[in-house]
């Protein structure tokens, strides 16, 4: 274990495994229909690549970096498109790959984006759900793991950009916040 971390919340095999149970799900839902699937950046990165080659039909990707949390563990509230799509998302089913549903903010601006640009289904898929934090009604389609109110990196998530690599999630230890 890295020696930042506190506790490990979520193993590596139980995040494979249930990703596997998700993607078979989604290659149900999504077959025959070529769906876009987007990655919300950065966060997302790592669970799109493991996701997308579990999922057993034809699909596109494509990439979207939003902000709304700085280098703080707290939501502004204000999200801001880093980087937009390159292909357009009319008429398309839209698969949105989050890694963790907060405040929903984030979401909420998304999928509202999304079917203002006249997708014709626009689907969420979030690997981590943190519901207590709510702040909008939103639910995502697919969820794979619920989560206590407690910050976490790891697994695509970080903290100030570091730990996104660790192949598990896990909480930091009090003193890296105040150090
Ligand atoms: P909202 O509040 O808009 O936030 O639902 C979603 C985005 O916030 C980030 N987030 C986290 N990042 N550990 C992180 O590293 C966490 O515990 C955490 N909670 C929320 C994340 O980028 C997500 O897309
Ligand atoms: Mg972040």
């Amino acid at each position: 274990m890295q020696n930042d971390i506190q506790e490990v919340l979520i193993s590596e095999e139980e995040i494979q495994s249930k990703i596997k149970e998700l993607a078979a799900q989604l290659s149900v839902k999504y077959e025959g229909k070529n769906p876009l699937v987007i990655c919300v950046l950065k966060g997302a990165f790592i669970f799109m690549a493991d996701l997308v080659k579990a999922i057993t039909v034809p699909l596109e990707l494509d990439f979207m970096a939003v902000s709304s949390y700085g280098v703080s563990t707290k939501s502004s509230g204000v999200v801001k498109i880093i980087k937009d799509l390159d292909a357009s998302v009319e008429g398309r089913d839209v698969l949105i790959v989050e890694d963790i549903i907060d405040s929903g903010l984030t979401l909420t601006h998304l999928i509202e984006l999304l079917k203002n640009r006249n997708a014709n289904s626009v689907c969420v898929v979030t690997l981590f759900d943190k519901p207590a934090r709510r702040t909008v009604n939103l639910e995502a389609d697919y969820t794979g793991f619920t989560l206590p109110d407690a910050f976490v990196v790891g697994y695509g998530l970080d903290y100030a950009e570091h730990y996104r690599n660790l192949p598990y999630i896990g909480i930091l230890k009090p003193e890296i916040y105040t150090s």
